[in-house]
């Protein structure tokens, strides 16, 4: 499989535009921008120059980002379409059989999906052999990780070439090898907000305790001390001693929880609205989105920055 220079980004959302600036940072792309809605795209520059002032990069090129409201112009020479649209399987899937139709033989597509099964998105593909998962985490030009996500019908080459680029990206992908519901991370992550959650209902401590825990505790140790290297430091025979106890008491409810639909019904949805679990003014969102990206310039290293 050919080296992908010509990537094509669907969405200029969010996950979309911070894509597409880790893209311009790196000289040998040619980045395409499309979305359904013109003023999305017409944003999209300002955005990516914002963001990468914000974040000190000097060297993101804005002149090799094209812009277009054509989904045909913007697909039918690339070699690689990422798709970022909202998290709707429909969507997603007639999306993709647009693309086959408009798209080169050979153009890899890809999915930022943060949980559909990629199987899924890729039913109404003819050839699904060159359909995969690669998933982004918010900020996408400060998180590294990118969870490229295979189904069984996805080829050897196209896994490869999508891994080879984000190591080039300074990214740090890793290819999961079976395509599950919230591949890797969100699996991990959603997990632990299902028992928070749990623990708030259940009236043990509020949310403002529950996250007080975890930022005071192992949310400090988490990016050098992941959880299975943590069960080798303390020990796989304290490990199960403490599995035995307290798994049988660990949530595992199969719907969301009754807590969250009572708060979305009391208008509480989280930022958008103010309040969720918190109470949020615009200087406390403000103030929480600079604490985040300084933290994690602190923390990441310099080449995965630039
Ligand atoms: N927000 C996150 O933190 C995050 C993190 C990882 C993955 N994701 C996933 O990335 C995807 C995009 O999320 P987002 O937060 O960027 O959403 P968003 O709502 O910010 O952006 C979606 C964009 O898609 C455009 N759009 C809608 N329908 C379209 C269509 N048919 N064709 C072209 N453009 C279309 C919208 O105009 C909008 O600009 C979702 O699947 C989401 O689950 C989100």
């Amino acid at each position: 499989m050919k080296k992908i220079q010509k990537v094509t980004i669907v969405g200029a959302g969010l996950m979309g535009h911070g894509i597409a600036q880790v893209f311009l940072a790196h000289p040998g792309f040619a980045v395409t921008l499309y979305d359904t809605f013109p003023a999305m795209l017409d944003a999209a520059p300002e955005k990516i120059r914002a963001n990468a002032q914000s974040v000190g990069w000097t060297h993101c090129d804005l002149g090799r980002l094209r812009l277009t409201g054509s989904l045909a112009d913007a697909v039918s020479d690339a070699d690689l379409v990422i798709e970022a649209i909202p998290e709707k399987l429909e969507l997603k899937q007639q999306l993709f059989a647009d693309i086959e139709k408009l798209s080169r033989h050979d153009c890899i597509f890809a999915s930022n999906t943060s949980v559909i099964p990629i199987t899924a998105i890729a039913e109404m593909l003819e050839d699904k052999s060159r359909m995969i998962g690669t998933h982004w985490w918010n900020p996408p030009y400060l998180i590294p990780l990118v969870e490229v996500v295979q189904t069984a019908h996805t080829s050897a080459e196209a896994i490869d070439a999508v891994m080879k680029m984000l190591t080039a990206l300074g990214k740090t992908p890793v290819h999961v090898k079976k395509d599950v519901p919230g591949f890797v991370a969100n699996r991990l992550q959603h997990a632990l907000w299902r028992e928070a959650i749990a623990i708030v209902e259940a009236g043990i401590c509020d949310a403002a305790t529950v996250d007080l825990c975890v930022k005071n505790s192992f949310g400090l140790r988490l990016s050098v001390l992941a959880p299975l290297e943590n069960a080798d430091l303390v020990g796989l025979e304290l490990t199960e001693d403490i599995h035995r106890v307290i798994l049988p008491d660990l949530s595992t409810a199969k719907e969301p929880s009754p807590l969250l639909r009572q708060l979305i019904d009391e208008g509480k949805k989280g930022w958008s609205t103010g309040a969720g679990f918190h109470e949020w003014s615009e200087t406390d969102k403000t103030q929480a989105r600079q604490r985040l990206t300084e933290r994690l310039l602190q923390l990441l290293p310099k080449q995965v920055a630039c």
